[in-house]
């Protein structure tokens, strides 16, 4: 037992020698918040894996619709041209001047394998903390936000051409009203 007991005075020393530095930190400012300052390897590991798992265990009991109806796919299309491109990118379309600033950066939805449907519906809705991703279930229905992920699903595969032919083919409010929003940095018209 006294091992037992020297070890949870250990762990409890470091505890409260980290807690005495962190607040340091805080307290004199010597934090840098600045979005141009990168982080540090041991605080962006740290942030990727909460992230992941905050994600992960919320994400488990988003029960998904099935998502490969056309009108799901091209409105959710048209919803992605006028709210996310200025900070996700779609095919075709160059860099801007607001994302090399962002950190963290926003990840090109177009590049690599699609994501997990439940962990995108749940990020879309919720947004993230800290990050400029917002919730953007304060303002939309989970119909809408589903719609998105159906065309995320389809969005690694899409040409420039085909993402056109999908944005243009919905009859979404958001492709009118907001025609000339910033967000909405390639628009066709
Ligand atoms: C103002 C910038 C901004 C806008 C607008 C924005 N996002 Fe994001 N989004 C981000 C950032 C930044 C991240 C990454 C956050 C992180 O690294 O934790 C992100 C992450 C995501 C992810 C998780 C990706 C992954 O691989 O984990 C999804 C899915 C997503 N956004 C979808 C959308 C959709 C759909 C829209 C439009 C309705 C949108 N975003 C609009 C900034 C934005």
């Amino acid at each position: 037992m006294t091992s037992g007991r020297t070890a949870i005075a250990a762990i409890g020393g470091c505890l409260a020698v980290v807690l005495v530095v962190g607040g340091l930190l805080i307290v004199t400012g010597a934090y840098n918040v600045g979005a141009d300052a990168p982080h540090t390897a041991i605080v962006r590991a740290l942030i990727g894996y909460a992230r992941e798992r905050s994600i992960e265990v919320r994400a488990s009991d988003v029960a998904v619709p099935r998502l490969d109806d056309p009108k799901m796919i091209a409105d959710g299309a048209s919803d992605y041209d006028a709210m996310c491109t200025g900070c996700h990118l779609a095919p075709g379309m160059a860099e801007n001047e607001m994302r090399p600033g962002l950190n963290p950066k926003p990840p090109l939805l177009a590049q690599g394998r699609a994501g997990h449907a439940a962990e995108q519906f749940w990020v879309i809705k919720h947004g993230i903390k800290l990050t400029a991703m917002p919730a953007w279930g304060v303002t939309h229905s989970d119909a809408e936000i589903w719609n998105m992920v159906a065309f995320l699903q389809k969005l690694p595969a899409l040409s420039p051409a085909q993402y056109h032919a999908l944005v243009a083919q919905s009859g979404d409010h958001h492709a009118h009203d907001h025609g000339d929003a910033p967000m909405d940095m390639d628009h066709m018209h």
